[in-house]
């Protein structure tokens, strides 16, 4: 039986043990990407989790009964989210890897909750997203065709810092639409659906 968000959300949270200073804890960017995740149906999905940290989004997903496949540059990283899924009994497949780097196949849905601040006031590598905040973005983007299935998405977290009208105009092969907001204190964050033009239907 498929759960409530809540419930999982909940189940996993207690689940979790204390989170290493080195791994980034679960925030706003986090929550909101739970809230897009939870408009979808990801039951029997194919679902890659890139930058997991602590596995919380791919966690939500298998005990969503998606097939989850769950990845983070970060070997810390990775042995957390290991732990916390043997504690909930649950299957995820865990790969270190720089971005798509060392992931095989070709996913259903992709999630990425990226390091998206600028490198001027980003503190670590966990939140560190380069010139603008947009170099992990830009990278990402370039690399998602070759790894979605035919009429899959990927749902990306962005920034206000990260300009996301730019993002949107220089990518014209994609559709972007909103998913999920929320406004904070000095910025405002946006969860993209990314999908290829070609596998829309017309
Ligand atoms: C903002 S955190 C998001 C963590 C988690 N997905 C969440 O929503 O709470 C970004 C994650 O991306 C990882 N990361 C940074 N650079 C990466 C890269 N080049 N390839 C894969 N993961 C990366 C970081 O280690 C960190 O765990």
């Amino acid at each position: 039986m498929v759960q409530n968000s809540n419930e999982i959300l909940r189940k996993i949270l207690a689940a979790m043990r204390r989170v290493p200073p080195q791994v980034y804890a679960p925030g706003d960017d986090t929550f909101l990407m739970i809230d897009a995740i939870s408009t979808l149906s990801v039951e029997g999905k194919n679902v890659l989790d890139l930058g997991t940290g602590t596995g919380i989004l791919g966690l939500y997903c298998a005990l969503s009964n998606a097939h989850v496949t769950a990845s983070d540059i970060d070997e810390l990283a990775i042995r957390y989210a290991a732990d916390t899924a043997r504690l909930l009994s649950v299957e995820l497949k865990l790969i270190v890897s720089d971005l798509f780097s060392n992931i095989p196949g070709q996913f259903d849905l992709v999630l990425f909750n990226p390091p998206y601040l600028p490198s001027e006031g980003a503190h670590d590598g966990t939140v560190d997203g380069g010139s603008g905040g947009r170099d992990l973005i830009i990278r990402f983007l370039e690399e998602l065709p070759n790894h979605l299935q035919k009429d899959g998405s990927a749902l990306l977290l962005v920034s206000s810092l990260n300009s996301p009208n730019t993002l949107r105009n220089n990518y014209y092969s994609f559709e972007f639409s909103t998913v999920a907001k929320r406004a904070l204190f000095f910025e405002e964050l946006e969860v993209l659906r990314v999908r290829l033009r070609n596998d829309l239907s017309i």
